[in-house]
């Protein structure tokens, strides 16, 4: 059976087939009939992605895993609706952009950008209800669910945010694309990046230097081509989002012509969350339907047999570029777990792409009880994956970021040394603390000296 036709014989899949299965974190919405009205109209909207850009992350993921690619996927935590501007979304791709030609020239490789958004509006939560004062409500789940406010009204599931959260991924998408295709200019002038951080780390020189040579890089490109990069080398962005509520995910998974299987049209790379990857789970059910790329947390707690149970399931055919495992262990925790986790996912032949989140595993609560990351945690982990993977003859294949192109003081350290007061100053995420412009430039110059330094070694 060829990967292609695979959908056209999975035995008892269709795109509703997971409401069988144990469905976690899905809200009760107190009116069936309303969102069955609302599923409906939002099966037949049109689709934010198309099936042959699915086709081609998939082939890139592929690269990726034979070591000629790297990937770089970032974003918020949760978009929030009010975050659907236009500045917060330019300033977004813009970081996501110079860290991927931080890459791109650092590591020699291609680098495929796929951004956490266009769609990341739900959020799993450690319990279904909250309670205050004695007053017990439903938790808040995203902005495609319900709202914060700890009211009655505020907390009921409405499934008309079902249709505000596809009209805001189609207007992230639709600008996101634009500023793109318009060559978002300043990108290939690092001269016009902001720098000014750089004065504070011990290795000023070092990255000066490299932003230097990216931009004589482009410049000497452009001379000899005679036009500018951005004419000749269109960059291509995928979006993301967690596949977490099974019912607007069904409901934006199509057939289209002349294509095998099914098509979830509502991003190029769902992911599975940690909280929602039991095997026999309905979100593993689903997402083995569908042809897009598929990623899965992987955290300390999955056992070498769950994956393997997982990559069964959600690659049985072995497709390269299919399965992507993002490993979010923690600094302190990622020697321990991931040595055999690789060895026995390679045992099994499964052609997986490896990811490194080190956000999810390097949360702490500060003293000011705000949800932090502390910077060195975050490089830690990246560092220590990158060694693991090379010692176990494996690859690491990209890095999946929680990230902000504003200046907010979400996550300790970096350059300038950010403290727990620090961040009282501008600490804006609603869910989990996000690297900031600076940090998150930096980490991508980080990221190249590790493998330089390894390199030499
Ligand atoms: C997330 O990516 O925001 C998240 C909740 O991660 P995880 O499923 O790895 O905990
Ligand atoms: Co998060």
């Amino acid at each position: 059976m060829t990967p292609q036709n695979r959908n056209e014989l999975l035995p008892g899949w269709a795109p509703g087939s997971w409401q069988s299965r144990p469905a976690v974190q899905q809200p009760a919405y107190p009116d069936a009939a309303a969102l069955e009205q609302v599923l409906a109209e939002l099966s037949h909207l049109p689709p934010l992605v198309t099936s042959w850009e699915v086709n081609k992350l998939r082939a890139e993921l592929a690269e990726a895993q034979a070591g000629r690619r790297f990937v770089l996927q970032g974003g918020d935590c949760a978009e929030s609706f009010a975050d659907c501007e236009s500045t917060l979304i330019a300033n977004r791709l813009k970081v996501l952009l110079q860290m991927s030609l931080v890459l791109v020239h650092g590591l020699r490789k291609r680098v495929v950008r796929i951004g956490r958004f266009a769609g990341q509006y739900a959020k799993p939560r450690s319990a279904d209800t909250e309670t205050r004062g004695g007053v017990t409500l439903p938790c808040y789940r995203g902005d495609l669910v319900n709202l914060p406010e700890f009211t009655a009204a505020a907390r009921a599931p409405d499934p008309l945010r079902l249709l505000e959260g596809h009209k805001r991924s189609a207007m992230t998408m639709n600008f996101t694309r634009g500023l793109i295709d318009g060559g978002f200019a300043d990108l290939h002038h690092p001269e016009y990046w902001n720098l000014d951080w750089v004065q504070h780390v011990p290795h000023a020189n070092e990255y000066r230097e490299r932003v230097e040579a990216i931009g004589a890089s482009l410049r000497f490109f452009e001379t000899l081509a005679g036009q500018t990069v951005s004419d000749f080398n269109r960059v291509e962005f995928y979006t993301s989002h967690e596949a977490l509520l099974l019912c607007a995910e069904a409901a934006q998974t199509r057939r289209v012509p002349r294509q095998p299987g099914w098509y979830n049209l509502s991003t190029h790379f769902p992911w599975i969350g940690m909280r929602t990857a039991a095997v026999d789970g309905a979100h593993v059910e689903y997402c083995r339907g569908i042809r897009n790329p598929i990623g899965i947390k992987i955290g300390p707690a999955m056992s070498a047999e769950w994956v393997l149970q997982l990559c069964e399931m959600l690659d049985p055919e072995r497709e390269p570029g299919r399965l992507s495992l993002i490993h979010r262990m923690g600094a302190g925790k990622i020697a321990g777990h991931l040595p055999g986790l690789i060895d026995a996912v390679r045992a099994k032949g499964h052609p997986v792409l490896w990811l490194c989140d080190p956000m999810h595993g390097n949360t702490q609560t500060a003293g000011n009880g705000l949800k932090t990351r502390a910077f060195s945690d975050i490089l830690s982990e990246i560092e220590q994956a990158f060694a693991i993977h090379a010692g176990c003859g494996s690859r690491l294949g990209g890095v999946h970021l929680e990230l902000t192109g504003e200046d907010v003081t979400e996550c300790l350290g970096g350059a300038r040394d950010l403290n727990e007061l620090d961040l009282e100053r501008a600490y804006r995420s609603a869910v989990d603390p996000r690297l900031n412009y600076e940090q998150a430039l930096e980490l991508a110059l980080r990221i190249v000296s590790i493998k330089g330094a390894a390199a030499e070694g």
